[in-house]
């Protein structure tokens, strides 16, 4: 399948690591030209140093979504260099918390790093796309929106606002050939679900290995998903031929949620 991305050029947030490495990597592999944007820029030069001749160009773009100075300069270096065709929103997970114990200030911070900071920097960056008549804006959030996760309130929370959004979004753009979808991970092995297992690990008598081994069995699939198993879903909602699928959040998760 021809999927139409040479020539155009991403913004993908988080993408010194994990989801976001991944499909900022699968995105310029189809000769994007990718902007990597993270606090570590370093681990983004690491990874795209291995990418082939052939794929696009990656450049690293030093951004802190906690920080909107940080935002809207990232904002404006796009602008002036003509825009994005292609937006995927991801940010750091929120840490644990029961709904119980969550804090107000927790509520707000991570609301404002994970909800507001993306809507406002995307709504930033749409116009460009409008005007092009072109433009996709993905979105991670998590199966937590569908099948809340215990003791992720703050991530089952914020995240399910980021639906509601992207929801809303996608009817208003529809028309400027402009598709805004969410992707839900379920459990898909970065060195984040790493740190959770250890962290799990910790808490119990239990190994690491035992803890993944237990949650991989909960898993239709029986195991965890690969990094490039989901960014191909996000490329594939990147491309030209995914131009009449919007408003849609998109599981990709190996049968984790249990409802249909
Ligand atoms: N992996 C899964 O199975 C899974 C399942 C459900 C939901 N999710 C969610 O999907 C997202 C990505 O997952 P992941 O496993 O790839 O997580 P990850 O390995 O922790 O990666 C998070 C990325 O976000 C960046 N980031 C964190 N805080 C940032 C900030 N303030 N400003 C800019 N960038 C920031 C990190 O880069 P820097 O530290 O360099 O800034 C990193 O590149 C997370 O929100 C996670 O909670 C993942």
């Amino acid at each position: 399948m021809e999927l139409g991305l040479k020539n155009k050029t991403a913004l993908v947030l988080g993408a010194s690591r994990g989801l976001g490495a991944a499909i900022a990597r699968g995105l310029a592999e189809e000769g994007v030209t990718v902007h990597a944007a993270a606090r570590n820029t370093s681990a983004i030069s690491a990874w795209a140093s291995e990418l082939p001749r052939t794929a696009g160009a990656v450049i690293p773009l030093q951004f802190d979504l906690s920080d909107i100075d940080s935002v809207n300069k990232a904002v404006q270096l796009l602008v002036a260099a003509g825009g994005v065709d292609i937006l995927v929103n991801n940010s750091g997970g929120p840490p644990p918390a029961a709904a119980i114990d969550a804090k107000r200030t927790d509520w707000l911070n991570h609301f404002e790093t994970m909800a507001a900071n993306i809507f406002h920097l995307t709504t930033s960056l749409l116009p460009g796309m409008r005007e092009k008549r072109w433009g996709r804006i993905i979105s991670i959030a998590s199966s937590g929106v569908e099948q809340p996760i215990a003791r992720l309130a703050l991530s089952n929370g914020i995240r399910s606002a980021l639906i509601g959004w992207s929801k809303t979004l996608a009817a208003e753009v529809a028309l400027d050939g402009v598709t805004v979808n969410v992707l839900l991970p379920g459990r898909i092995h970065t060195q984040r679900v790493d740190e959770l297992d250890a962290a799990a690990a910790s808490r119990s008598a239990k190994s690491v290995e035992e803890i993944a081994a237990e949650s991989a069995a909960g898993i239709p699939a029986g195991r965890y998903g690969r990094p490039e198993e989901f960014a191909a879903v996000a490329v594939f909602l990147a491309s030209e031929p995914a131009s009449y699928v919007t408003g849609s959040k998109i599981r990709v998760d190996g049968g984790a949620i249990r409802s249909v």
